[in-house]
């Protein structure tokens, strides 16, 4: 596990489009015995169960999130949210910039960039999403395509409060693959120089977090890879007990 000078782990649970109403249990349930995290936690469910969710977590060290939010506060903008309407709910964070976003709505890094500040704007923590698909990976633009990512999505003078980053490489997510770990060392070894190098010291305070097919099984070994501050995870935050299950890796 990481230690000195490295970040607090956090180990967030990104719902995507799962999960109904009678969900909400499983949350609760998922708060059990987690007064002894050895990491922060925290939730992002779909936007329609977030006011059930900040009920269900109300009183436990479970934090909420949301999803996405738009650049702007408020006005014409049929079925988006804003980043002041996630805090006015409860969160305390936002994923920003997630893969699939990307390339379902065509999410450049410069609208990343635009939501990640109007996440900052309405003081949540951006959770700015990076990773490379199988192609790019095959062709060797791994660290070029993380390095344009975050000179595209990371706003300026932002530190360890605000700003979170997900290194999640898009062929590992929902496939039950993952890089070596040596692979991802390496990525989250660039991501740190380059967080440090923009930012100073305060680069050093930024959470890097890995993402894609984190669960219960390969969790000791992900988390204890240099400069990985945590996860986040998507299908096995959906259920309880694989949650609880990586969150143990840092008990
Ligand atoms: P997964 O998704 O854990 O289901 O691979 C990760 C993510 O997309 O954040």
């Amino acid at each position: 596990m990481n230690t000195e000078n490295e970040p607090r782990a956090l180990v967030a649970g990104n719902w995507k489009m799962n999960g109904l109403s009678h969900n909400v249990a499983e949350a609760r349930a998922l708060t059990e015995g987690l007064d002894e995290a050895g990491c922060d936690c925290m939730l992002c469910p779909p936007a329609p169960l977030l006011p059930l969710f900040a009920t269900a977590l109300e009183g436990s060290p479970v934090a909420l999130g949301g999803q996405d939010c738009h650049p702007e506060a408020s006005g014409a903008h049929t079925g988006d949210i804003s980043a002041e309407m996630l805090a006015d709910v409860g969160c305390e964070a936002v994923i920003v910039g997630h893969s699939e976003r990307r390339a379902d709505h065509g999410e450049s890094d410069e609208v990343v960039y635009a939501k990640a500040q109007a996440a900052n704007r309405a003081a949540l923590t951006a959770i700015i999403c990076i990773g490379e698909t199988q192609d790019q990976r095959d062709a060797g633009e791994t660290l070029a395509v993380i390095t344009r990512q975050l000179d595209g999505s990371v706003p300026e003078g932002v530190g360890g409060d605000d700003t979170v980053i997900a290194y999640e490489p898009v062929w590992a997510i929902g496939t039950g693959r993952t890089p070596m770990p040596y692979e991802i060392a390496e990525v989250h070894g660039v991501i740190r120089g380059w967080l440090v190098e923009r930012l100073g010291e305060e680069g050093e305070s930024i959470r890097i977090l890995y993402g894609g097919s984190v669960k219960p099984s390969n969790a000791r070994e992900l988390m204890a890879i240099k400069h990985v501050n945590g996860a986040l995870v998507g299908g096995a935050s959906l259920k309880a007990q694989d949650f609880l299950g990586i969150i143990a890796a840092y008990k």
